[in-house]
């Protein structure tokens, strides 16, 4: 089975905006994550689009997404975690409180701040993450990357042609992930907040998803203005 999991647990401090988490913030009428839910809620693929927010917004997801979604048998709001690697991992338990946990349960894992994300993106990770058991949606680096250990100057400018920035979907066979997860130490999970991440580092292959570059993640104030513009232009 192929569950759709949205990740809304954070609070959005880099947004600055006391009063909600930036997921619930609009964007040409409707509120960031009713953008991101309804992409994954017309998947037929789709078991269900699991949506995971902190505990006191569960309520007010659950109402702005019924009145923009038609058919909300599918999708279902439970509470996120502690951190983002948390939140992923409540899927999973959801998922096993189901009993649909198995060795081929596939979990399509998006951040709910990237509204952008299409019907393509999304089926080539089911379908990346069914061959390979993995995979990661990337996009090519437009920009010149330097890397710096000290912060004061160059060590490394790596070959762009290399490079590519991490964007969602990252997608799992969810019992493997979760298994992984559980065996590192607390200081390993504090330092992987990337879930393609834990995988790499043991080892594992994560296969390449390519993304868009309007597949942006909202971020701080100025993604909403870019946000406002990409959907004019969508019209
Ligand atoms: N996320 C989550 N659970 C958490 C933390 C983050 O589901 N405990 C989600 C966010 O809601 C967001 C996505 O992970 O959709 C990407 O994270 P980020 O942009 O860092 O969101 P926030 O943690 O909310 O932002 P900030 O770091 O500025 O506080």
């Amino acid at each position: 089975m192929i569950y759709g999991v949205v990740l809304a647990g954070g609070v959005g401090r880099r947004m600055g905006n006391a009063e909600k988490p930036k997921q619930f913030m609009t964007i040409g009428g409707k509120p960031i994550i009713v953008h991101t839910v309804e992409r994954f809620a017309v998947c037929s693929e789709l078991e269900k689009v699991i949506v995971l927010t902190p505990e006191k917004w569960i309520d007010h997801t659950r109402n702005i997404l019924a009145k923009h979604i038609p058919d909300m048998s599918r999708v279902v709001v439970i509470e996120g975690g502690d951190t983002r690697n948390e939140t992923l991992m409540n899927s999973i338990r959801y998922i096993e409180s189901e009993g649909n946990l198995d060795d081929d349960t596939i979990i399509i894992t998006h951040d709910a701040v990237r509204p952008f994300v299409t019907y393509r993106i999304i089926s080539e990770n089911i379908k990346g993450a069914q061959e390979y058991g993995a995979c990661d949606t990337v996009f090519p680096a437009t920009d010149t990357i330097v890397r710096s250990d000290d912060g004061v100057v160059v060590s490394e400018i790596p070959d762009r042609s290399k490079l590519y920035q991490g964007q969602t979907p990252q997608s799992f066979k969810a019992k493997k992930l979760r298994e992984i997860y559980e065996g590192l130490s607390e200081d390993e999970k504090a330092i992987l907040t990337d879930a393609a991440k834990i995988l790499v580092l043991k080892g594992e292959k994560v296969h390449l998803v390519m993304g868009e570059s309007f597949n942006i993640k909202i971020t701080y104030p100025y993604d909403i203005k870019v946000a406002e513009t990409i959907l004019k232009g969508d019209e």
